[in-house]
């Protein structure tokens, strides 16, 4: 499984991507309002520079005709960005005009395996099941990404399944378990998969130790 971080902060992408375990990024509407960018498509663009792997830019059009147009636009920027489309029927039908002009994207806001496989069947190249919302109405969002999984490896359906709103680091570890691609993490996730109580307290004996000897004549 690999690791994206799900973030438009900068910051956090170029220190993410610095740890050597993130190999994509995930953007939505929310994250990029929140870092007040002045170009967002010159931030799409430097983005794209940080990482080999894909970059998602969400497409905010409702209609057809409107979301082709942003795609083909994100899609331009760079070559490694993928656009985020909505999980709907207008979202769908972008899908498969995108996959026949060869454009990669990522079906956004999937709350169900029933949805997981019509985004598959439009021609998407991911679809990134939403695990923390649905947990946080009371459903079992990981529940969603192993029928999810499941079902395209038995069918043989090509779309990649991303777990995401992932919230804290048992989710990473059961998206892995259930066989997803990739799980997108947010910053302070990613940071939080880093540590053990155990390995701050052998750090800390083993330099205690290491001093002793040196300390010695
Ligand atoms: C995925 O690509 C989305 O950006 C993200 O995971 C949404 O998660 P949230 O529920 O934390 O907003």
């Amino acid at each position: 499984m690999r690791l994206y971080v799900d973030t438009a902060n900068l910051k956090e992408i170029r220190e993410a991507v610095s740890w050597g375990v993130v190999s994509g990024v995930t953007t939505n509407p929310t994250l990029v309002a929140r870092e007040k960018f002045a170009d967002f498509h010159a931030a799409v663009r430097e983005i794209a520079g940080m990482v080999e792997g894909p970059v998602s830019a969400e497409a905010v059009s409702l209609e057809t005709p409107a979301m082709l147009d942003e795609a083909r636009t994100l899609a331009g920027l760079a070559p490694n960005v993928m656009v985020k489309i909505p999980m709907t029927p207008a979202g769908l039908r972008a899908v498969r005009q995108l996959a026949a002009e060869g454009i990669a994207t990522n079906v956004t806001l999937v709350f169900s395996a029933a949805q997981a496989l019509l985004a598959a069947l439009a021609g998407a190249t991911c679809v990134s099941v939403f695990v923390g919302r649905l947990d946080d109405a009371g459903h079992d969002g990981m529940e969603v990404v192993r029928e999810t999984v499941e079902i395209f490896e038995r069918h043989a359906l090509d779309a990649q399944v991303i777990a995401a709103s992932i919230r804290h680091p048992l989710h990473v570890v059961q998206a892995a378990l259930a066989g997803a691609d990739v799980a997108t993490v947010p910053f302070k996730v990613l940071e939080q998969l880093f540590r053990h109580p155990l390995t701050d307290q052998g750090i800390e004996r083993f330099l205690a130790d290491w001093q002793e000897l040196a300390a010695k004549p």
